[in-house]
């Protein structure tokens, strides 16, 4: 399959390492497709600007102005698709998804949290792993359903917590793995590998295990 002109949309909402990871990989040609589009829920998103410093085509759709969550889903699945992606990639997307746009994308919309997923749905994920005393922290990749991340997981990376951690220290080892594992997983779907059906992940056509893959770092 020639697979070199799929085409992913990134969502954002902050300074979008993530998406830094992604533009990289379409540069050197690891990921298999071109960004189409990037989207901000946020104007003064600091990743809009390294978006547009590379040529990529920029959209804010801003949620304040908007009464509910549905109405500014409905604006935004309409900007994402209007790029025609193969591949939605929620890159540090902080609004919660109603199935007005989850459903629309199903199958090829991805998220990264950093926690080992089902551990820690929601925020402030490195601290709660400190406090409950945890050996393993890390991120996750998985696909999106319109539970809180809580669609099936496909990619884990762990780090071992040291005494002196902080969620800052912490935080920082994780996110150099999620810019290896987010890209990752992407080329698998994209390349066919990796994909989602009945509500599960699946890799090579084998149904993953509830916390997905496990990382080896190189
Ligand atoms: C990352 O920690 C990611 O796991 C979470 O939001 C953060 C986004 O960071 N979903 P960045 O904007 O990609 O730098």
């Amino acid at each position: 399959m020639n697979t070199s002109d799929q085409r992913l949309v990134l969502l954002i909402s902050g300074r979008g390492s993530n998406m830094e990871a992604f533009i990289q990989g379409v540069s050197d040609g690891s990921i298999p497709g071109s960004i189409a589009r990037v989207v901000s829920n946020r104007p003064g998103a600091a990743g809009l600007d390294i978006a547009r410093a590379a040529g990529i085509d920029t959209v804010t759709i801003d949620h304040r102005d908007y009464d509910s969550r549905e109405a500014f889903d409905a604006d935004l699945a309409e900007a994402v698709a209007a790029a025609d992606p193969d591949l939605v990639i929620l890159a540090g997307f902080m609004r919660i998804l109603t199935p007005v746009f989850v459903d629309r994308f199903e199958g090829r919309l991805l998220n990264i949290h950093p926690s080992l997923l089902p551990l820690y749905p929601g925020l402030n994920t490195h601290q709660r792993a400190l406090d409950n005393g945890d050996t393993l922290a890390g991120a996750t990749v998985h696909y999106v359903t319109s539970e809180l991340d809580g669609g099936p997981p496909v990619l884990q990376a762990s780090v071992t917590v040291q005494p002196d951690d902080t969620a800052t220290t912490l935080a920082s080892r994780i996110l150099t793995l999620e810019h290896q594992i987010y890209p990752q997983a992407a080329i698998w779907h994209l390349d066919g590998r990796l994909r989602y059906h009945a509500g599960q992940a699946w890799f090579d056509d084998a149904p993953l295990p509830a916390t997905g893959l496990q990382w080896n770092e190189k």
